[in-house]
């Protein structure tokens, strides 16, 4: 059996890229493998430094998780600070992680252009406290998008230089996964890059049918095609992928011909792809809202979740410690 891990900053409501990118894979994995889904909410603060929204996050994005279908009976699910053991592997990480390899790293360059005036060493450090997510529970899955692939990279440069260092055959190398052959990248509405949380393109599950409507509507396309089997443009593309993964394939296959044979009205096209994508996120934000009130049920998931995980974590963490040569008196 495999072990998996996987987690989402709890910095918003998740969005259909989160959804596709790590929640459903998360959902059909948990009955074959020994699963681990989180709430990165430490993450959070490397970009979030203004806590007051902190709590609400997590309790949404946990409610998100149960809505989606992930069973905390199967899986264990669980908030990152609720384990500081992830904190103590950290650090040891943090020990055999270069600040070169770490300053090189895309999403830190991102973050330094992004947010100048904050560049903290949790911003540097971000892939490190990753990996030790991902290798407390020496897991060899982790499902996530293409976004988190340098990540998964740097995960298991880690990985391997613990077990190089300390001459053992310990951690894992842990792959980035995706079912079906490769990650999937969910684009956004504003006509270029993937669908984010912060950047106003994106759908989440949280949406009402009219909010769902107003986005899609107001998608970005462009004049249409000139000539017959023309390549879409970007846009164009990026509303395709979309209905890829949110309409029946005869539907998407339908609007194709009409694109190639310059018939395509994007008006009629953007309807049915908010109807579709309304069908799908509706009953999911109805037990959203549920899971939310029933604050009885949710105590118990996040304390059941904060021991499972505990006790796979201080395992790994008594066994990195002797390995390293703490030793008892
Ligand atoms: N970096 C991931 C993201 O932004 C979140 C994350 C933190 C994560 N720790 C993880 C994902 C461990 C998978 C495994 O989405």
């Amino acid at each position: 059996m495999d072990t998996v891990v996987s987690g989402i900053r709890s910095t918003g409501n998740l969005h259909l890229g989160n959804y596709f990118g790590m929640v459903r894979n998360a959902v059909k994995m948990q009955h074959e493998n020994k699963c681990y889904f989180f709430i990165a909410d430490y993450h959070s603060l490397t970009t979030h430094p203004d806590t007051t929204d902190l709590h609400s996050n997590i309790r949404q994005v946990m409610a998100e998780y149960l809505a989606c279908g992930i069973d905390p009976d199967t899986a264990t699910l669980f908030i990152q600070s609720d384990v500081p053991e992830v904190c103590e592997l950290y650090l040891l990480l943090n020990m055999n992680a270069y600040v070169g390899e770490l300053e090189r790293t895309a999403s830190f360059k991102e973050k330094v252009r992004k947010q100048p005036d904050n560049i903290n060493a949790g911003l540097l450090t971000y892939p490190v406290l990753m990996a030790a997510d991902i290798i407390i529970h020496r897991a060899n899955k982790v499902p996530v998008g293409k976004d988190q692939e340098q990540h998964l990279e740097m995960t298991r440069k880690f990985a391997r230089r613990f077990n190089t260092m300390y001459k053992v055959d310990y951690f894992p190398e842990p792959d980035a996964y995706n079912f079906g052959d490769k990650l999937i990248k969910i684009p956004g509405l504003d006509g270029s890059g993937k669908m984010g949380k912060s950047e106003g393109n994106g759908i989440f599950l949280a949406d009402d049918p009219k909010t769902i409507r107003k986005k899609v509507m107001r998608a970005v396309t462009d004049t249409g095609p000139e000539k017959p089997n023309q390549e879409p443009t970007e846009p164009v593309r990026n509303l395709f992928t979309l209905m890829d993964v949110m309409s029946e394939p005869s539907t998407v296959d339908y609007f194709r011909e009409k694109h190639a044979s310059c018939e395509i009205r994007y008006g009629d096209m953007k309807k049915q792809l908010a109807e579709d994508i309304v069908t799908f996120t509706n009953p999911i934000r109805e037990r959203i809202n549920e899971i939310l009130a029933d604050r009885e049920y949710m105590a118990k998931v996040v304390r059941e979740g904060a021991e499972k995980a505990r006790e796979s974590a201080g395992k790994t963490i008594k066994e990195v410690r002797e390995i390293i040569g703490y030793k008892h008196f």
